[in-house]
């Protein structure tokens, strides 16, 4: 692995804007990957309100940048909601990881789920899961490669398919 010197620490509210110009690359190379994969025309606010309540002190969300000269990358998880009946460990839900194409395969991703791990460890959380696209096999291969495996899966269907 050729390691990038990319620092990761805790967000702070000056973050907010590199931070949301990530998501939005997040969301195109979603798209991408999948083209039912797509935002609402008019989400843009919806998701500014998103990442500004990420900033707020009364938030749930813990989010790490990745930083070189500039921000390079960014990860969200939350405590997830559990299922009511099945015997689940606390476990935190990874929402949102993203790494600037300029910077990829350099570990920075890497960095970004130790982050995430340290503070799971620190904070009484015992997994961590994350939803991905399964038409994103460059996700996939992270995941994999970051020690994630199948747990859940959402199949769709065209409602009108015979
Ligand atoms: C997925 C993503 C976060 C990976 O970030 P990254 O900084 O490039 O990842 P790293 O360099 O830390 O890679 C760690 C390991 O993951 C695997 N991996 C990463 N990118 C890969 C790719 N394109 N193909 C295959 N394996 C890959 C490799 O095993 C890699 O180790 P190696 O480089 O020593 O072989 C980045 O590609 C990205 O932002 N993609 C778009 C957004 C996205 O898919 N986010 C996750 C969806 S929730």
């Amino acid at each position: 692995m050729n390691d990038l010197a990319a620092r990761v620490r805790r967000a702070v509210p000056a973050d907010r804007e590199a931070v949301l110009e990530l998501w939005w690359l997040l969301a195109a190379e979603g798209h991408r990957a999948d083209p039912r994969y797509r935002m609402q025309a008019d989400a843009r606010e919806a998701v500014e309100d998103v990442v500004d309540g990420w900033f707020s002190p009364s938030t749930l969300t813990s989010v790490w940048v990745a930083e070189t000269d500039r921000l390079v990358g960014f990860v969200a998880v939350r405590p997830a909601e559990l299922h009511p009946l099945l015997d689940r460990p606390p476990t935190l839900l990874l929402t949102d990881a993203v790494v600037d194409p300029s910077a990829r395969r350099g570990g920075v991703g890497r960095s970004l789920v130790r982050a995430v791990r340290e503070h799971a460890l620190a904070n009484g959380f015992i997994s961590i899961e994350v939803g991905t696209l399964a038409r994103d096999a460059r996700a996939l291969a992270f995941w994999r490669a970051m020690g994630f495996g199948d747990w859940r899966v959402t199949l769709e269907s065209p409602a009108d398919r015979r």
